[in-house]
């Protein structure tokens, strides 16, 4: 019996213990469903889902419009470069017309934070029925990153259940450009809220010491933490000192793009301290596998020859798991939104 009780999917710092567990099982048994053929889930038959990207993206999207596939829905996409926005639209605009054509899911990616809260507030005193998951905006949040990030994780540590409760007490570290990361932001909620303790490592202008207190306290629209007692988060400078104590890493994509100034001297001073490669691996006191959500900046983040090493580095594997996280999550949405 689900106890799904959220309409849309901002963030994760609403998210309890068993949400976490409820898309996690929901994932697993759509990840083991015969892959052969054309066989699709009748599920959403019949239900339209529209992905609508104002920002560039090649994992997020096509996997939604996979998973939306896969379980039979209607999918319609959006280009940003060959619509009205060209001719000044506004998003609001673009977001109402799709309504206006039937969709009952939105997932909604765009470069300003808080895009994708204001659309749901505003649907919402429409009374729409409509649901939206966010695709990522600005530097606050992303999900189902997040989400197929811990399913990775605990398929790793526990491949019979791949249940959340093998991360608890884990320790993960999460290295590089955390500042304008918001998979890191949604990661610090969804593993903390599973009990994992969170090392974040990289240098001053790229880690304010302030990210210590991310996820003490719920956003200020939010009551309540749903997470009676989170993992703790530490920041330490120093990638060996990190890696000495990690049972697994996550690495992060410098994001120049979103940088107002030169926060990185020089790229290969930054690849010597932070980049990850088997050789800097061997400081670690076990083996431990390396996850990025990609696009990789290959020499930077990571070698390219650690980034084609599978039996270390689970960046394909990632990229599997986000077709059932996202299935779970889209059904979840679409098929509990029935009134
Ligand atoms: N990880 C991620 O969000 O990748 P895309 O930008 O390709 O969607």
């Amino acid at each position: 019996m689900s106890n799904w009780g959220h309409k849309h999917i901002i963030d994760l710092s609403s998210f309890s213990f068993e949400d976490y567990k409820e898309v996690l099982e929901l994932a697993n048994r759509f990840k083991r469903l015969p892959q052969a053929g054309s066989r699709k889930l009748p599920a959403l038959q019949g239900r339209l889902i529209a992905t609508l990207f104002f920002e560039p993206s090649t994992r997020t999207r096509s996997s939604f419009e996979l998973a939306a596939k896969k379980l039979s829905a209607d999918v319609q996409s959006f280009s940003p470069s060959s619509s009205s926005l060209s001719k000044g639209e506004t998003p609001l605009d673009t977001v109402m017309t799709y309504v206006a054509m039937g969709a009952e899911v939105l997932v909604i990616r765009h470069s300003s934070a808080g895009v994708p809260a204001q659309l749901a507030k505003y649907l919402d005193q429409k009374n729409k029925k409509v649901a939206i998951l966010n695709g990522g905006d600005g530097l606050h949040s992303h999900p189902s990153q997040a989400l197929l990030d811990l399913f990775t994780l605990t398929n790793y540590f526990d491949n019979v259940n791949n249940s959340p409760e093998c991360l608890f007490g884990k320790t993960i570290t999460i290295v590089g450009d955390i500042l304008h990361s918001r998979v890191a932001r949604s990661n610090l909620w969804s593993l903390t809220g599973c009990g994992a303790n969170v090392i974040l490592c990289g240098p001053k202008s790229l880690l304010p010491e302030d990210f210590v207190r991310f996820a003490k306290e719920p956003p200020s629209d939010q009551k309540d933490d749903p997470i009676i007692k989170r993992g703790d988060i530490t920041i330490c400078r120093s990638l060996k000192d990190s890696l000495k104590k990690t049972d697994a890493l996550i690495t992060l994509r410098l994001q120049k793009e979103r940088m107002s100034e030169n926060l990185i001297s020089n790229l290969n001073s930054y690849h010597h301290e932070y980049g990850i490669t088997h050789k800097k691996l061997e400081w670690c006191d076990k083996a431990i596998p390396v996850l990025h959500p990609g696009p990789v900046n290959r020499g930077i983040e990571m070698s390219s020859k650690l980034l084609e090493d599978s039996s270390i580095c689970l960046v394909e594997e990632q990229v599997s798991n986000g077709i059932p996280i996202r299935m779970s999550l889209l059904y979840l949405l679409a098929a509990t939104n029935t009134n």
